[in-house]
């Protein structure tokens, strides 16, 4: 048996359904790259700690430039994952007295952690591009609809007049968070297990300082048993997304209600929807039905993620391979669902005139019809709330001889003599006057949405530079990795 990892130990070999049940190869595209570079580093570090030659180093790495360039489609897939192929494609270059000492002072449980960690921390920096390009989609839809009148709702029942700025304000703060919490668990990603080895570090001389400088990470995890058996940074990250989709699935829900014809407050644009096989009438919003959907998956993949790391005993199992796709299943639905949200949005139609018409109906004006007895009439909130309350049993909006008549019923006094005025009423049931009179901080005035724009722009703005400079810090790490590469093979 040629199998450079079974040979020694076992005489059967696995059939086929028992190497696919047992194989992470094909999740394992993901960590390709990856796994080249903890290769790099980790050969580089033996090298300069005199653990391998200079002249063996030289081949190593040589050929593991040469297995970059082949891709992972050149490996050999009988194997078990990508680490042992990867090694033996490595023995087969360059012959196993030179290949065969890559593993020294390591093992895959290290070895896959790091890669793991790796990949992750590149999706997490792109999500957090993504959750910032997002962002600015709604603040641009946002800045273009301050003065865009429509109904706010509670409980799905017309509630008070807002603005469409207004609205996508309030999905942008949501958005803000999350990025917050991307960037929090960022940095619990972007830290090294490399030198742990199965679990309890190894007796070469290695540096695992070195490796975590080579690598770009923030720091090491210190003790080797947690370093190679936790995989708390994938619930981690995993929650964070689930998040995501859920604050994501509240803006397709209102997407797919928009553009009913009940609502009619949007249309999206066709390339986001879809027609039926036998109704040639319809436009259906399958992409925000699909986007509420797969937010299922990705709550799912973090019930599986918290299910399968429950109970594991230290230290590495190899339950925890399951664990990995899920990451990736999550990882790439979310970012999918962060653009295509933001497209759905930037080109969706917003019907001015129908959210205009509705913004009063339901008689929405009610709070401030209450607001304005207390102010001008000097009244108790609580008895200006029964007054209007009462008024809004009838049909229509109340006429001024509505509310004094209702207002002499309930407080035996004349809301007139009390200083109430035909323009006051006229004011309060003005949609727009409404949410001009809601200035507070954070309130749907227009100015007040000005000013959240551009305070959030800003804001936007240092967050992106934040990202920029970890990539560059990244960056920079891994270019220097590249150059000792260069180094070493004489490139
Ligand atoms: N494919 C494995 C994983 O994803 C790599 C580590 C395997 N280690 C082992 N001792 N079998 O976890």
């Amino acid at each position: 048996m040629s199998d450079i990892l079974r040979r020694g130990r076992l005489e059967l070999v696995p059939d086929k359904e028992i190497m696919e049940y047992t194989t992470s190869l094909k999740a394992d595209r993901w960590i390709f790259d990856a796994d080249i570079l903890v290769d790099f580093a980790h050969t580089v570090m033996l090298t300069e700690q005199g653990i391998i030659k200079r002249s063996a180093s030289e081949s190593i790495l040589k050929g593991l430039m040469q297995i970059r360039d082949e891709g992972i489609d050149q490996l050999d897939n009988s194997y078990e994952d990508i680490h042992i192929a990867l090694e033996a494609r490595l023995i087969e270059l360059v012959g196993e007295d030179i290949g065969g000492r890559m593993h020294s002072g390591r093992s895959r449980n290290d070895e896959v952690a790091t890669c793991i960690r790796l990949r992750l921390r590149e999706e997490l920096l792109g999500i957090m591009e993504d959750l910032l390009h997002l962002r600015a989609v709604l603040l641009d839809i946002a800045d273009k609809n301050r003065d865009t009148i429509m109904p706010g709702f509670t409980h799905l029942q017309h509630a008070q007049p807002t603005t469409m700025g207004h609205h996508m304000m309030a999905h942008q703060q949501a958005f803000g968070r999350d990025f917050e919490r991307v960037m929090d668990c960022f940095a619990r990603v972007n830290r090294s297990p490399l030198g742990a080895a199965a679990f309890a570090s190894t007796g070469f001389a290695i540096n695992r300082e070195r490796t975590r400088e080579l690598l770009g990470f923030n720091e090491i995890i210190e003790n080797s048993m947690d370093a190679v058996s936790s995989r708390d940074f994938l619930i981690e990250t995993a929650s964070v997304i689930a998040c995501i989709m859920v604050n994501l699935t509240r803006i397709a829900e209102e997407l797919v209600l928009w553009s009913s014809k009940e609502f009619s407050f949007i249309e999206l644009s066709d390339q986001y929807a879809s027609t039926s096989s036998i109704m040639p009438q319809k436009k259906n919003p399958d992409t925000a039905e699909l986007l509420r959907g797969k937010s299922g998956v990705a709550t799912g993949n973090l019930m599986a993620l918290l299910t399968i790391c429950k109970g594991l005993p230290l230290s590495y199992n190899r339950d925890l391979q399951e664990a990995t796709p899920l990451i990736w299943n999550s990882i790439q639905t979310c970012r999918t669902s962060l653009r295509i949200t933001a497209g759905m949005l930037a080109s969706m139609k917003i019907n001015e005139n129908v959210l205009a018409e509705q913004s009063t109906t339901g008689f929405t004006t009610a709070t401030e019809l209450a607001d304005t007895l207390v102010r001008e009439c000097d009244i108790p909130f609580r008895t200006a709330h029964q007054i209007v309350g009462q008024l809004a049993r009838m049909e229509g909006v109340p006429t001024f001889a509505d509310i004094e008549r209702v207002g002499k019923d309930i407080l035996g006094e004349s809301l007139i003599e009390r200083g109430l005025s035909e323009q006051m009423l006229k004011e309060a049931l003005d949609p727009m006057l409404n949410v001009k009179r809601r200035n507070t901080t954070g309130g749907p005035n227009p100015d007040e949405i000005s000013n959240s724009i551009m305070r959030i722009k800003k804001q936007l703005s240092a967050e992106e530079e934040k990202v920029t400079n970890i990539r560059q810090s990244i960056d920079r790490a891994l270019n220097n990795l590249m150059q000792t590469v260069d180094k070493y093979t004489g490139n």
